[in-house]
């Protein structure tokens, strides 16, 4: 068996993973990746992107942000749309002049792939079998099986950035970690076309028929969203039948959505999870691995690169000043920023969703808390402030 050895051994080369080995190789941390799929995988696959403020800056200070910067999508501003009405939420107006990023999460991943090869430092993909050992000893291991051949890292630290189905969390003792979740009674069918988006900012909207989301990849490819329920048969939803969801759910005079070929369809399931501490021994969550959020509040890759600053600056206090405290403090750091952004998530969720069995009341309740956040100025600086990201510690 070939043993490797590095000062952090990283599992997982999503955002949490590749964002972390960019930092620390920055600081001057050896680090090791490995990845379970191919580079070709998670170039490709199809998920959110939208960029904190605070996002934008990190990769733009660390040099990663060239691309971006020229492709991506600069937005001051959302709109929620209701009652056939839309009314904006001027973030540059209501947090001092910050914004987001669209920009899809593949081509940060591509970004940073990059980065990390043309650096020279170890980032292995297609690994199988992949445990990891010793969590509560000086020296914890990660076994794995990479082209054939058996091997082992002997690492001072582990980061389980392996997302939510990953092997880091269960790797935890019985008994280690408390579960905080909530399940959805809906999921998100999500389409990509070719077709320039109708609408320059994204459109939250909330309709009797359920919720739609109008967002955009590039200014030719559009990004669009429908409740429905978790049970869908994405087969039973033809491109006739999502399009005309679309319009009914987007209904606004003067208004009109451009439709135009779907070039993919997907069902993404809603959920909050939490998992606490987010540390065991010499194994560090980040990202998916320990907490999950529903995609309404955009949260979920700002806040694996939260998690990632937090431990980047803890591992380097102890590397360059031998100071452990930041370590010791990585969990509760964390999951203060992780619960603030699990509540702007559940919270964007309960207000724009139709839940079933909801009376007169309850629909009576969404149109009047949409109605205060948009037209109260301490109730839009509440949904601007979390949406462009909450200062970082
Ligand atoms: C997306 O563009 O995929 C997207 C945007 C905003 C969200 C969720 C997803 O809240």
């Amino acid at each position: 068996m070939a043993k490797l050895r590095t000062q952090v051994g990283i599992v997982g080369a999503g955002p949490a993973g590749l964002t972390l080995a960019h930092l620390l190789r920055l600081m001057g941390i050896e680090s090791i990746v490995i990845e379970n799929r191919s580079r070709a995988y998670i170039e490709e696959r199809v998920r959110a992107g939208v960029l904190e403020q605070g996002v934008v800056d990190l990769y733009n200070e660390t040099g990663v942000g060239a691309r971006m910067m020229r492709e991506g999508l600069l937005h001051h501003g959302i709109e929620l749309r209701f009652d056939r009405k839309g009314r904006r939420i001027d973030f540059a107006d209501l947090t001092g002049g910050r914004g987001i990023m669209v920009y899809a999460q593949h081509e940060v991943i591509k970004d940073l792939v990059k980065a990390r090869l043309d650096s020279g430092q170890p980032l292995l993909f297609e690994v199988e079998n992949t445990a990891v050992r010793d969590i509560d000893g000086k020296r914890p291991r990660i076994s794995f099986r990479h082209q054939g051949a058996e091997q082992e890292i002997e690492c001072d630290f582990v980061a389980g950035a392996d997302g939510f189905h990953g092997i880091c969390r269960p790797a935890f003792p019985e008994g280690a970690l408390a579960v905080f979740e909530r399940n959805y009674p809906f999921a998100w069918l999500g389409i990509l076309a070719r077709v320039a988006p109708s609408t320059d900012e994204l459109i939250y909207s909330y309709h009797e028929r359920g919720f739609a989301l109008h967002s955009m990849r590039t200014p030719e490819i559009s990004r669009l969203y429908l409740q429905v329920p978790p049970s869908e048969d994405l087969d039973d939803w033809s491109a006739d039948r999502i399009w005309n969801e679309l319009k009914l759910r987007f209904e606004l005079e003067g208004w009109t959505l451009k439709d135009g070929p779907i070039i993919q369809k997907d069902l993404t399931r809603m959920r909050s999870f939490v998992a606490e501490p987010m540390r065991r021994g010499n194994l560090f969550l980040l990202g998916d691995a320990a907490h999950i959020v529903p995609p309404t509040g955009a949260k979920g890759l700002n806040l694996a690169v939260a998690d990632v600053r937090v431990f980047a600056r803890a591992l380097e206090a102890f590397y360059g000043k031998n100071d452990a405290d930041k370590l010791a403090r990585y969990s509760d750091t964390a999951l203060r920023r992780i619960w603030k952004a699990e509540r702007f998530s559940w919270w964007m969720t309960q207000m724009l969703h139709r839940f079933e069995g909801e009376d007169p009341f309850g629909h009576r309740m969404h149109l009047a808390e949409l109605d205060y956040v948009t037209s109260s100025r301490a109730g839009s600086t509440a949904l601007a402030e979390n949406y462009v990201g909450l200062p970082w510690e």
